[in-house]
């Protein structure tokens, strides 16, 4: 029987999105989470990461009825440069929300991220049905902020204090898109 991984890779211009391989070389994947600046406005890398527990990560997509683990890699080079998550799916509601890395620093602002998860809101609405995609950022990170924004998400909303970062907390915003405002399917 087929799972949520068994996608045809995405592709657009510069990157492609396929399932990651959990047996191969994750050392970047590992670097990248315990790097602070990297992990900044992110949960993960709070206590060290290990390759084991990598792997165990990409293993519980593999059968996972409501989730979907994208390894983002660089068209050109073939390189693994960030991951993209659409996850917490709900097919009741049709609805599922996304998390974004670019892990490799020279990859960051080229216009990777927008592809990367403009391939899974097409992805979403197309092939799997959603009709509502959400994510989230703490505020202070413009890079996503503009990046959903860039893509049709609006703000719905304020998490107050929702993320403590060097003794601060800070706010979050809630974002969203539905099918029907998506300009991918008029
Ligand atoms: C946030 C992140 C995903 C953005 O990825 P990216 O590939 O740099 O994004 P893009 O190049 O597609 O840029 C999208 C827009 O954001 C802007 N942007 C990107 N980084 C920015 C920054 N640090 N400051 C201000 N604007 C920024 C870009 O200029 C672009 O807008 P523009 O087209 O109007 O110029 C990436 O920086 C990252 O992975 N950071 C670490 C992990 C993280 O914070 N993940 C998100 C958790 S919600």
């Amino acid at each position: 029987m087929g799972t949520l991984m068994d996608f045809v890779p995405l592709q657009s211009q510069r990157v492609v999105l396929r399932p990651l391989n959990q047996d191969g070389d994750l050392d970047a994947y590992a670097s990248w989470l315990n790097n602070a600046e990297t992990t900044r406005y992110m949960a993960s890398g709070r206590t060290p990461i290990t390759t084991d527990e990598l792997r165990d990560y990409i293993r519980s997509f593999a059968r996972a009825p409501d989730g979907i683990l994208f390894g983002m890699f660089d068209l050109e080079t073939e390189t693994h440069v960030g991951n993209v998550a659409l996850q917490t799916i709900d097919w009741h509601d049709c609805r599922g929300e996304i998390g974004i890395v670019v892990g490799e620093p020279s990859a960051r602002g080229k216009g990777y991220a927008t592809e990367a998860v403009g391939l899974v809101v097409q992805h979403a609405f197309t092939q799997l049905g959603l009709r509502r995609l959400t994510a989230g950022y703490v505020l202070e990170n413009t890079g996503s902020a503009r990046l959903f924004e860039k893509l049709g998400f609006k703000v719905e909303g304020t998490l107050r204090e929702h993320f403590l970062l060097e003794g601060e907390y800070l706010d979050c915003a809630r974002v969203g898109l539905l099918r029907s405002e998506w300009p991918g399917i008029r």
